[in-house]
């Protein structure tokens, strides 16, 4: 069986990662980007316009800067008929407003969330996040496994960027936490490396909590549990003294630490440290 036309808007880094996972599969693939120069290498046809790249590929594979680049580039181009994936980071609300252009267009829509670097893309390492059209989704499954792992969210085109900017919220976090954590050990004579297998095993140790505070925040229930507001409060102003007098203070601690007094002050110190979230 001849393999099908896939056609890949965008040649950034994302962009031509998954342009080669295409046409490595034996795709027939077309490619499009802004500036030229950008395929050489590919094993795909080049197209001189969106409209022409679309015109190729019943599969639109859209990966640009950002959503409004999407538009951009999709506007004024006739997709009627056509299946438009989007793996373009943003907002819900942006992908909801693509999948309407999209209906109004007489196209289908996916939006995609993509956990992978370019290098992953196609390795077991790649996972993908989609929501929006269950028909896209269920047509091209074979296609879109072979950029990574495919999950499917539902029919909202704004859920996967939903679960998207909260998994950003906590991988930032994290990086930011470890940053912090890598000044104030240098700031105490200790080496990010020494530091970091310890610091590992200790959130490794910790992962469990994540999943008890979930449950927490669902149920709205937080009497339970050993990690307390009180306690912790007093726990990150000893962090943020620290902090100060090791000279790398972090408005990150004092962010998170706001939220923790709001709720000790609205008498809630015994309960769960998960309620902190109550204070957004
Ligand atoms: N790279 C990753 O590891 C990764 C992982 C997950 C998700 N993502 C998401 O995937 C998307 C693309 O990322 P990337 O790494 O490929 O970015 P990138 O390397 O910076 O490439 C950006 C692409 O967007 C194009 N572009 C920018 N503005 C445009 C406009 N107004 N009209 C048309 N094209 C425009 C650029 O075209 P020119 O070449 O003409 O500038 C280029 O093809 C982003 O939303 C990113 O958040 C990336």
């Amino acid at each position: 069986m001849t393999a099908e036309a896939i056609t890949v808007l965008g040649l950034g880094n994302l962009g031509r990662a998954l342009a080669e996972a295409f046409a490595r599969a034996g795709h027939p693939t077309t490619v499009w980007n802004r500036s030229a120069g950008k395929a050489e290498g590919l094993a795909a046809t080049v197209a001189s316009t969106a409209a022409e790249a679309v015109a190729a590929s019943d599969l639109v594979v859209v990966a640009v800067l950002d959503n409004q680049a999407a538009h951009q580039v999709l506007r004024g181009v006739d997709v009627r008929g056509r299946a438009v994936v989007n793996l373009t980071s943003g907002t819900p609300g942006e992908a909801r407003e693509l999948a309407a252009w999209a209906a109004a267009n007489e196209a289908e829509y996916l939006h995609g969330a993509v956990y992978a670097v370019p290098q992953t893309i196609g390795t077991d390492a790649s996972s993908i996040l989609y929501s929006g059209s269950a028909a896209v989704a269920e047509r091209w499954r074979k296609s879109l496994e072979l950029l990574g792992k495919v999950t499917f969210l539902g029919d909202d085109a704004g859920r996967a960027s939903g679960y998207d900017v909260a998994i950003l919220s906590g991988m930032y976090g994290l990086l930011g936490g470890f940053v912090h954590a890598a000044a104030l050990a240098r700031a105490g004579g200790i080496g990010a490396g020494e530091l970091t297998p310890v610091l590992l095993a200790w959130l490794t140790d910790l992962q469990p909590a994540l999943v008890t505070f979930a449950e927490e925040i669902d149920s709205g229930s937080y009497s339970g549990g050993e990690s307390s507001l009180a306690m912790n409060q007093s726990g990150l102003a000893t962090l943020i003294r620290a902090a100060e007098a090791q000279g790398v203070p972090f408005a990150g601690l004092d962010a998170f630490k706001a939220l923790v007094d709001k709720q000790v002050a609205d008498g809630r110190g015994e309960e769960s440290l998960a309620r902190a979230v109550e204070s957004f």
